[in-house]
């Protein structure tokens, strides 16, 4: 692709360019280098891209094809090569589409389970839907790992001030402490487990499904237990075998990737907190990114933009990682969030062909909100050796009109980060300063040295009205769209995860050596080592 080539010679002439001359230059830049949707603002102005480099991607993006790909993607060709699936989370946002795989209507299967999600959930709120020793469900435990965790798990966190529905928690971890400590909070009589699997076979969740099952059927006894689970699932056979009856079982199609699958079945939970037409409503802004994906001209396409700056950031500048940073306490688990369905979608380093990756994959994704993380590792942002390319994020308003002044603060706080990221601190001004407080020679050079930023750091900021269910639709789509575009560009699958299947298949075998029913003989020195140690002090 010719437009790498341009792009190297252009990173090459950027590296020593400040980002505020690019104000300078173009008075223009703030609204030139920004671009807004359906309420969303993204700002992607102070990073050294310029219009010569920005109609370089652009032509990046062109040339890999990115607008052939999406057409596909949301047609319900097989673009998932490796696994050779179709990839249509977008479906489960726009129920009244009409859509085919391989010439097959898969619509309406989604709407008859949407619609039966609805009813139990409408049901399970007003309590019709009941716990068999009678009552109301007045505590949900989701039990699911990865993307059948982190979605619902995230976005009733975010959505916490629309929950108005029965207190939902979710286990995960296979660590007995994670289902140990949610079941103490629990009322167990009056819960519902959610058992939300796609293969119903992920050992944590089988795991932690089968302790709920007996812990209930110790308290409610055996008889009345099932009537405390649902499932999630693609596996209607495994579904069964563990005892769940169908018309408590929500499927979905292979179609759905685990880390897309919020918008469907694995939402339930997220349904119940916050209820079916806020969750329409969250599907709704998810569907509302998907037609701007679709319509908008790439150069004030929001996904497309935020690909771009990525891959910029990462594969030309060579910036191994990047910062997500919400001012929004509410989206505390969005970085855990996004490190699913970033790393695991473009953690990869083989094409889509077979051959091996001729650039770095997907970057390392980490983050926390704004601002506990300013007083954590914002110190290595500004001041480390490395550049941390840094993607901001806020809401306009909150929802509490009471505490307008915390908001403001928090604001504040967002965009004096960027600014000070971008502007940095002189040595002369550090100098200054240091004079001021009364330093002077060598003590006050020694200070000026420390209090020095370099500055030009480069970040984008995405706004946002306020942090509704569909604003919070639009966000996860945008960020979905992102990967996916990324994914084209670098040319590898977004929607395998091969890289998570040599560890589990490990742990297995290993099961019986830890539990000491088998030796470790063959294995690695150090795993041996280990082992011994573990053995000694299990007590
Ligand atoms: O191990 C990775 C993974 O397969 C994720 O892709 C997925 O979201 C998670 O495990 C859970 O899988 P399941 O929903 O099948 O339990």
């Amino acid at each position: 692709m010719t437009a790498w080539k341009t792009l190297h010679t252009l990173r090459d002439r950027a590296a020593g360019r400040s980002i505020l001359s690019l104000f300078d230059a173009d008075p223009a830049r703030a609204t030139g280098f920004a671009a807004e949707a359906d309420g969303l603002l993204f700002d992607y102005s102070k990073t050294a891209i310029d219009a010569e480099t920005r109609a370089a991607l652009l032509q990046l993006a062109e040339e890999a094809d990115v607008a052939g790909r999406r057409a596909a993607m949301f047609a319900g060709a097989r673009i998932n090569e490796t696994e050779g699936r179709a990839v249509l989370h977008t479906a489960l946002r726009n129920p009244d589409a009409a859509i085919t795989v391989d010439g097959a209507d898969v619509m309406p299967e989604l709407r008859e389970t949407l619609g039966r999600m609805t009813a139990f959930a409408e049901g399970v709120r007003a309590g019709h839907i009941a716990p068999p020793g009678g009552g109301r469900f007045s505590h949900v435990v989701n039990i699911g790992i990865g993307g059948s965790d982190l979605g619902p798990a995230m976005a009733t966190r975010a959505l916490a001030p629309y929950c108005d529905g029965p207190e939902v928690h979710f286990v995960s971890n296979v660590d007995g402490a994670h289902i140990h400590d949610v079941l103490d909070r629990v009322q167990l009589t009056a819960t519902l487990f959610i058992v939300a699997s796609k293969t119903f076979t992920t050992i944590e969740t089988m795991t932690n499904a089968e302790t709920a099952r007996e812990r209930l059927a110790a308290r409610v006894g055996a008889d009345k237990a099932p009537g405390h689970f649902v499932a999630l699932s693609s596996a209607p056979d495994r579904t069964a075998a563990f005892g769940i009856p169908p018309e408590r079982v929500f499927g979905f199609a292979d179609w759905v990737g685990g880390r897309y699958s919020v918008w469907g079945p694995i939402g339930l939970s997220l349904m119940l907190a916050v209820g079916p037409e806020n969750f329409r409503a969250f599907l709704d802004g998810g569907r509302a990114m998907d037609r701007h994906f679709q319509e908008a001209p790439p150069s004030g396409n929001l996904p497309m933009l935020l690909a771009l700056t990525g891959i910029w950031h990462n594969q030309l500048c060579g910036h191994a990682t990047r910062a997500v940073l919400p001012y929004e306490q509410r989206l505390e688990l969005l970085p855990a969030y996004l490190q699913q369905l970033e790393m695991e979608s473009n953690g990869k380093s083989v094409a889509m062909d077979g051959a091996a990756l001729d650039r770095q994959s997907g970057p390392i994704v980490w983050g926390a909100p704004g601002t506990n993380g300013q007083h954590a590792f914002y110190q290595l942002i500004h001041q480390g050796t490395r550049v941390v390319p840094c993607e901001f994020m806020a809401g306009a308003a909150g929802h509490e009109p009471d505490l307008a002044g915390h908001h403001q603060l928090l604001l504040a706080n967002c965009l004096a980060q960027s600014e000070a990221l971008m502007r940095g601190r002189s040595l002369d001004a550090a100098r200054a300063l240091m004079e001021s407080a009364g330093y002077a020679g060598a003590e006050l050079e020694r200070q000026a040295r420390h209090r020095v930023f370099p500055g030009n750091r480069p970040s984008t900021t995405l706004l946002y009205p306020m942090l509704t269910p569909y604003v919070l639709g639009q966000i996860i789509a945008l960020y979905e769209h992102r990967v996916f575009v990324e994914g084209v560009i670098l040319g590898i699958n977004s929607f395998d995860q091969w890289g998570v299947e040599l560890g589990k298949e490990l742990a297995k075998s290993l099961a019986p050596v830890v539990a000491g029913t088998e030796t470790a003989e063959g294995r690695d020195g150090s795993t041996r080592n280990l082992l011994a140690y573990l053995a000694r002090h299990r007590g």
